[in-house]
């Protein structure tokens, strides 16, 4: 089984969008996958039933989720993917989820703002990394990126040479995905290759 926690410190960098195309990419390729949708404001819950997704979806904004996960995720799960609320407003329910988490993934869009909200989140990673027995995968997954434009290599530079990992796959900015909410998810476009990268970094370890 693969926890995979999607994470930033500020609302609004698409977790739980990168959450709902990835746990339906992760069903695409035959997975077993359950979503926990952490976040009070319950969104990928509400996504989840206006948009009659097969895959389940339980709500559990708690800071304790860590030792729930056992009680919960049946056995024949392969993937659960944890939507969270941001950092910097529930920092113990963010802490919980980065502790349950085998991945992380950071999901923002190349721009000099969410790029200086990095450190907070390596932070809390790293605050998290004594209470736990392994270290997990982390990776950036950059998002509503421009075709063409010099931030996404930019950005991905940046991130690089500051020690951490970008996945090679980028989410453009579409109308689309923009527009999703609530509705089936029936379009992966490039979640489908994330998620085939978010294997291989899981199988690495
Ligand atoms: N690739 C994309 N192209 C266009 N719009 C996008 C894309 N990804 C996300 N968005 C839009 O960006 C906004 C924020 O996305 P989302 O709600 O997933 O963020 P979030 O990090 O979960 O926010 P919160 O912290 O409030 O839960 C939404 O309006 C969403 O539709
Ligand atoms: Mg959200």
């Amino acid at each position: 089984m693969n926890v995979i926690t999607i994470t930033n410190l500020k609302g609004g960098s698409a977790k739980t969008t990168s959450a709902a195309y990835l746990a339906h990419a992760f069903a695409a390729q035959g997975k077993s996958v359950l979503i926990i949708d952490a976040d009070p404001q319950g969104s990928a819950l509400q996504w989840s039933e206006a948009g009659e997704w097969d895959i389940p979806t339980i709500a559990l904004p708690v800071k304790n989720l860590h030792t729930r996960l056992i009680g919960i995720v049946p056995l024949t799960t392969d993937i659960v993917i944890i939507d969270t609320p941001p950092l910097d407003e529930q920092a113990g329910i963010v802490y919980s989820a980065l502790r349950a988490a085998d991945t992380i993934v950071v999901t923002m869009a190349p721009t000099m703002m969410e790029f200086g909200r990095l450190p907070d989140v390596w932070a809390a990673i790293e605050d998290t990394a004594s209470l736990r027995d392994t270290a997990p995968t982390v990776a950036v997954l950059l998002n509503r990126t421009i075709t063409n434009a010099n931030s996404t290599p930019m950005f991905r530079e940046l991130i690089t040479e500051s020690g951490h990992a970008v996945l090679e796959t980028t989410i453009p900015r579409r109308e689309p995905i923009a527009q999703a909410f609530a509705a089936p998810v029936t379009e992966l476009g490039k979640y489908a290759d994330a998620a085939l990268e978010i294997n291989k970094l899981g199988a690495s370890k």
